[in-house]
C-alpha cells in the first residue's frame, strides 16, 4: 500500500493507494474518523450508477461490518448530472434517512460524482465529514486531492463551490480494469500536465512507461498514480485556496475551457482538452521567447504516444478568444495563463495580447 499524507494547517488526511482497498473501505473510515466503534454514524455512498454496478458490492459489504445506516444514493453519469438540483435532491434524501452532523459522505466514482457528493457534504448542515473513493484515473490524480468541490450552473462549469478537505482518500487502481479507454487516455493527460509544469524526471518517466499504462499494468498504474497524487498534495500544500502556485495546475486549461465550451462537454473529454491546451500553450510560450521548440515537441510526442489528439476541428479564433475571455479563471478581466518555460518549470502571465492567441490556436487545428 502507498500512503500520501496531505498536510494542510487546518487538517491532515491520507491518501491510501492499495489493490481491493475499496473492500476495506470500512475499516479504513473508521480508523480515519479515530472512534472505536461507528454502528451508529450513517453513511450515505454517492455513486456514479455505472461504477456502482460494476464494484458497488465489496464497498458496501464492507461499510455495512462498520456501520448499521449505510445508504446508496446513486446517479447516471454526465456531466450533465453536476447541478444543484441534483445536490438539492441529495439533501432531502439524506434528510429523509435521518443524517446529522455525524454522518459521513463517500463518493464513488469519477470527477463529477466526486464534486457534487463533496459539495453535499461541503454544505449539508455546514459540513460533514467527506470521503473520496475515485474510480476513474483522472479523479484519482487529480479531482479527489485538494478540497475543491461543487457544481456547474447552465451559465459555466463549476461556477458554485466550496474548498472541502476529504477526510480519506480511498484508491483502488483494479476498478480502472472497467474503465474506458477513452477516459483512461484523459487521466494519462492530467498526468502529462504535472510532469510538465514540475519535474522532467516524472516527464521522462511517463513517456518511458506510456504502453504499460495504457495496457492497465497494476503495477505501472499504483506507481502512476501514486507519484501524481505526490505531485497534486504538494501543491495543495503550499497554496490550499489558489492564491499562487496551485494556479499552475492550470496548466493548458484556459485553453481546454474555451474548447470544451465550444464543441461541447459530448465532443471532447477533459484531458483531450487539456492535451490540446498545453500543445497552445506551448506554441505561444515559444513564439514569446519564453521556451524551446523542443518543449512543444516534447509535449507533443508524448501525447501522441498516450494516444491523445494533437488536434481538433475547432470553430473560429473570435469565438474560442471570447471563450477564454469568460473563462472563470480570468481576475479582473485579465487572462492568466500559465506557460511553460521549460519541462518542468512554467510562470503565471497575465500580458499577453489577443493577437498572440491565434497562432496557438492555429497550431492545433
Ligand atoms: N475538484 C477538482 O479539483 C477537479 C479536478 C479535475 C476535474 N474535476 C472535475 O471532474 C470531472 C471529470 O471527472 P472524470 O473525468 O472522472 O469524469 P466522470 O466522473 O464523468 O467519469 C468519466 C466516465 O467514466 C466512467 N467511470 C468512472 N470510473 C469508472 C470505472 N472504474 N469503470 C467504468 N467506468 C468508469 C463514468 O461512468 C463516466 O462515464 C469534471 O466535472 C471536472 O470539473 C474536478
Ligand atoms: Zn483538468
Amino acid at each position: 500500500m502507498s500512503e500520501i499524507t496531505v498536510n494542510l494547517p487546518h487538517c491532515k488526511y491520507s491518501v491510501l493507494i492499495e489493490s481491493g482497498i475499496i473492500a476495506k473501505a470500512g475499516q479504513q473510515l473508521l480508523a480515519s474518523l479515530g472512534l472505536s466503534d461507528m454502528k451508529d454514524i450513517k453513511v450515505a455512498i454517492i455513486a456514479d450508477e455505472q461504477v456502482f454496478n460494476l464494484h458497488g458490492d465489496p464497498l458496501i459489504t464492507s461499510l455495512k461490518n462498520q456501520s448499521d445506516g449505510v445508504y446508496a444514493f446513486s446517479q447516471v453519469e454526465g456531466e450533465k448530472q453536476k447541478t444543484l438540483e441534483r445536490v438539492r435532491s441529495y439533501y432531502d434524501q439524506l434528510l429523509s434517512a435521518g443524517f446529522d452532523r455525524s454522518s459521513c459522505v463517500i463518493s464513488f466514482g469519477g470527477g463529477v460524482v466526486g464534486d457534487t457528493a463533496g459539495f453535499v457534504a461541503s454544505s449539508y448542515f455546514r459540513g460533514i465529514s467527506f470521503i473520496q473513493c475515485p474510480t476513474s484515473l483522472l479523479a484519482m490524480v487529480d479531482a479527489s486531492v485538494g478540497g475543491k468541490v461543487g457544481v456547474n450552473l447552465p451559465q459555466g462549469k463549476n461556477l458554485i463551490g466550496a474548498f472541502h478537505q476529504p477526510r480519506l482518500v480511498l484508491i483502488d487502481p483494479l476498478v480502472l480494469d472497467t474503465l474506458p479507454e477513452r477516459e483512461l487516455k484523459s487521466g494519462l493527460a492530467e498526468c502529462i500536465k504535472h510532469a510538465v509544469i514540475q519535474d522532467p524526471e516524472l516527464f521522462s518517466w511517463t513517456k518511458k512507461n506510456i504502453k504499460s499504462f495504457l495496457k492497465r499494468d497494476p503495477k505501472f498504474l499504483s506507481e502512476l498514480i501514486a507519484k501524481n497524487v505526490e505531485v497534486k498534495a504538494r501543491v495543495v500544500e503550499q497554496d490550499e485556496k489558489e492564491q499562487g502556485i496551485r494556479a499552475h495546475l492550470n496548466f493548458g486549461h484556459t485553453f481546454a475551457h474555451a474548447i470544451e465550451a465550444t464543441l461541447g462537454f459530448e465532443k471532447i473529454k477533459h484531458g483531450e482538452a487539456v492535451g490540446l491546451g498545453m500543445l497552445a500553450a506551448s506554441t505561444l510560450a515559444n513564439k514569446r521567447g519564453l521556451c524551446d521548440a523542443s518543449v512543444r515537441t516534447d509535449i507533443y510526442e508524448i501525447l501522441e504516444l498516450a494516444g491523445l489528439p494533437t488536434r481538433a476541428d475547432l470553430v473560429s479564433n473570435k469565438e474560442l478568444i471570447e471563450s477564454m475571455k469568460k473563462d472563470k479563471k480570468a481576475r479582473a478581466g485579465k487572462m492568466r495563463l500559465i506557460l511553460p518555460t521549460k519541462i518542468g518549470e512554467v510562470g503565471v502571465f497575465e500580458d499577453v495580447p489577443e493577437n498572440e492567441l491565434i497562432p496557438a490556436w492555429d497550431s492545433i487545428r
